[in-house]
């Protein structure tokens, strides 16, 4: 089969378009690297042997989408191309308005002309806001709590009402929670070129001397350490789960969401303390006041992917951070 991964030289597409390949799929990536370099495709053909096809280009451009489908019969396609710094959508709504949702539009729009109705959609976590209890599962109410979290519950919204309207489209949603870690290689991982919004990369570049100290942006939250308690998922396990996605609703003509998380909650401090132990460094911090928008607790209910796509993360925490480390320091 031949599978479209649109934002394909990205942290997740990069990670998922390698165990595309390994899985025997024929990989075509689209990027504009507006947030990835082009030497992830170096990479990628470096870990699996094989190159995948790679169009430079912008998916809100219908002329690059209909290159490809003239070019390709493609079979199914996996959109991961959007903007998605919560901070920076704050201050920037309509750019990441936009960007992320032209951009799955104009995918949809061009899939459907050439008869490719199958799609899996990379959404988020943040659309369940700040949660009314954890584990969370598919169910729990949905809110919108910065533009980058509306871009993905629109988008979900767009892809209901698609499906309604010509049901022949299977499309799985997929929920990520937190995604950590590099490909084992140490060849690609999450590099973020200016300072890192998200906790794993900072932690990196402090440990690394790139950054003097982590910023704890509160210990006066309800957890057990007062630290804010994510669901930390190493990127491999995510990328295996889009190709079990793949596997179980293509041709269906479904729509199903998924959660894609680990199902277990780990603290800031516990993620500083288990980089600093696993990769025998320092990573010195400052409790500071809680980041706008942040929430206390946030882990899945991960039932539903084991009971349907036959998935469930298998990497450890202690594999998270060292393969991040590895990555960050073959960088280094
Ligand atoms: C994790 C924890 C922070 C940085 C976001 C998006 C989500 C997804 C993942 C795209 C929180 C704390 C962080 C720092 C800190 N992105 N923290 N100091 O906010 O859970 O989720 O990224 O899909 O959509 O919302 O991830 O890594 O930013 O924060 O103390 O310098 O680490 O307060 O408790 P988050 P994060």
């Amino acid at each position: 089969m031949k599978i479209l991964v649109t934002g394909g030289s990205g942290y997740i597409g990069s990670h998922t378009s390698v165990e595309l390949i390994n899985a025997g799929y024929e990989v075509i990536i689209v990027d504009n690297f507006f947030n990835s370099q082009p030497e992830v495709i170096d990479r990628i053909e470096q870990i699996t042997h094989k190159r995948p096809l790679c169009y430079e280009g912008n998916v809100c451009d219908r002329q690059v989408l209909e290159k490809i489908f003239q070019e390709h019969n493609i079979d199914a396609a996996i959109d991961f191309a959007a903007y998605k710094a919560v901070g920076e959508s704050v201050s920037k709504p309509l750019m990441y308005y936009q960007n992320n949702l032209n951009a799955l539009m104009t995918l949809c729009e061009v899939m459907q002309e050439h008869d490719c109705k199958n799609l899996v959609f990379s959404s988020s976590a943040t659309v369940y806001g700040d949660p009314e209890s954890v584990p969370i599962s598919e169910e729990s109410s949905l809110s919108v709590t910065n533009p980058y979290g509306a871009t993905k519950l629109y988008g979900e919204a767009i892809l209901q009402y698609l499906h309604i309207a010509d049901p022949q489209w299977s499309i799985a949603i997929l929920r990520y929670f937190n995604p950590i870690g590099a490909h084992s290689s140490g060849l690609i991982g999450e590099n973020p070129n200016d300072i890192p919004n998200n906790l794993m990369p900072y932690i990196c570049k402090v440990a690394s001397g790139e950054l003097p100290y982590l910023n704890v942006f509160g210990d006066d939250y309800p957890t057990h350490d007062g630290t804010g308690v994510r669901d930390y998922i190493h990127v491999v396990d995510l990328a295996i789960g889009h190709i079990a996605a793949l596997k179980t609703i293509c041709d269906t003509h479904n729509i199903d969401v998924f959660n894609l998380g680990t199902g277990t909650g780990y603290s800031v401090l516990d993620m500083v303390h288990a980089y600093e132990t696993i990769n025998q460094v320092k990573v010195p911090y400052r409790i500071t006041k809680r980041r706008p928008g942040d929430i206390a607790e946030c882990y899945a209910d991960t039932s539903k992917a084991e009971r349907v796509l036959h998935w469930r993360a298998e990497r450890t925490l202690e594999e998270m951070c060292k393969d991040a480390y590895r990555f960050i320091n073959h960088q280094v």
